[in-house]
């Protein structure tokens, strides 16, 4: 799936970029160019963003 349709940067694409250690907004923007041209994905790709966060730290049990 498209995030970034200005830069053609998909969903996969992000979590390649995440991956490889870059896990903020900046370093997403500076990793591969997504959320730099209109901004319309920014919020989307915040959003991976916290997803990844909350999975790679720490697995909290289920409550
Ligand atoms: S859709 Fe990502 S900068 Fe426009």
């Amino acid at each position: 799936m498209l995030v970034c349709i200005c830069k053609g940067i998909s969903d996969r694409k992000l979590h390649e970029e995440i991956r490889k250690g870059h896990r903020t907004l900046a370093q997403i923007r500076t990793g591969c160019q997504a959320g730099t041209d209109c901004g319309a994905c920014v919020q989307q790709i915040r959003q991976i963003l916290g997803a990844r966060a909350g999975v790679s730290h720490h697995e909290t049990a289920a409550e």
